[in-house]
């Protein structure tokens, strides 16, 4: 479990801006030397700017959902600092959509930045980790919509709750498959102040498709309604904190911070222990993972 993050090499995908830029922060404050990739060239060489007054610094611009740029950010990173311990497999966007309406271009465009690029991260950086065996974490932005369906949320829920599942998948094959030295935590924030309601800015193919979007009133409802919440949402430090706390413990979850009793319920009923014997439900796990982990020795 790390708990030292001083000299440590942290990754963050989508770190120039919101909660990556955040946590990227979080990383230098606790002496870490990092590497941010962002999509966006203006807004990562800002970010680069102001976060190297606290330490070292790089910048990759690159896009997740392409492998090879994910696999170019790993290289990078072995490159300039000579490992890597820390991934935040950070990056995602959200449209809201019908599920019939949503053109297959933004499916794909979602599917690819908040998905596959999950898959990309866990498959160019944890064969690194583990060749390293030193202390190594992987760590997902999830979503509080990795466990909710809400309306209009089609494309990000489902995306969300794939990657939830892939790291708990993740966390289970590491165990099972005998490998120590890495960890894995999934964050599934409710709503955190941030630019999240802006994503066009990033893929300039959907922008002619905001307007018939917000044509429709269920649509522009759920995003004025968005906007406001993540306007007024949890302040990023507060996230950050939990999130290191998180990867000293060892904890496979950081859940959403609801406020209300019946949301808070749900968070622990349905996220916590899916994977880990915690829970009620999948209570064939336990002697599963023991038996397994037998037969890895
Ligand atoms: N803000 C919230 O309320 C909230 C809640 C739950 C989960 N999340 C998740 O948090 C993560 C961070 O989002 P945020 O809220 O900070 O939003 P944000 O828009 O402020 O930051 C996302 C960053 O990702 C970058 N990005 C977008 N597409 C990319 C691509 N293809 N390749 C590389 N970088 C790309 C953007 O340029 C931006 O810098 C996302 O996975 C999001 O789904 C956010």
């Amino acid at each position: 479990m790390m708990k030292d993050f001083s000299g440590k090499v942290v990754v963050v995908t989508g770190g120039a801006s919101g909660i990556g830029y955040a946590l990227a922060e979080g990383a230098l404050d606790r002496g870490a030397k990092v590497v941010i990739s962002d999509i966006r060239e203006d807004t990562l060489a800002e970010a680069v700017a102001t976060l190297s007054a606290k330490g070292e610094v790089l910048g990759v611009k690159g896009d997740v959902a392409k492998y090879e740029d994910v696999e170019a950010l790993a290289q990078a990173a072995v490159d300039r600092f000579g490992k890597v311990n820390v991934l935040f497999n950070n990056a995602g966007v959200f449209a809201a959509g019908v599920t019939w309406e949503v053109s297959l271009e933004q499916y794909d465009w979602v599917i690819g930045v908040n998905q596959r690029s999950v898959i990309h991260g866990i498959k160019a950086f944890v064969p690194r980790m583990i060749a390293q065996g030193d202390e190594c974490h992987v760590v997902t932005v999830s979503s509080g919509a990795g466990i909710t369906v809400n309306p209009g949320f089609c494309s990000y829920s489902m995306t969300k709750h794939a990657v939830l599942a892939l790291n708990e998948a993740l966390w289970l094959d590491l165990q099972t498959q005998g490998v120590p030295n890495v960890g894995v935590t999934v964050v599934m924030p409710g709503v955190v102040q941030s630019k999240i309601m802006f994503p066009e800015k990033t893929s300039g193919a959907l922008e002619g498709e905001v307007a018939q979007r917000l044509s429709n009133p269920v649509l522009a409802a759920v995003e004025a309604s968005m906007r406001d919440a993540v306007d007024n949402g949890l302040p990023r430090a507060e996230l950050v904190r939990m999130v290191y706390d998180a990867i000293g413990n060892g904890d496979l979850y950081v859940l959403p911070n609801f406020t209300d009793e019946g949301s808070q319920a749900i968070a622990q009923g349905i996220a916590l222990g899916r994977a880990t014997a915690q829970n009620w439900y999948p209570n064939l796990i336990a002697p599963l993972l023991e038996s397994m982990k037998e037969a890895a020795q």
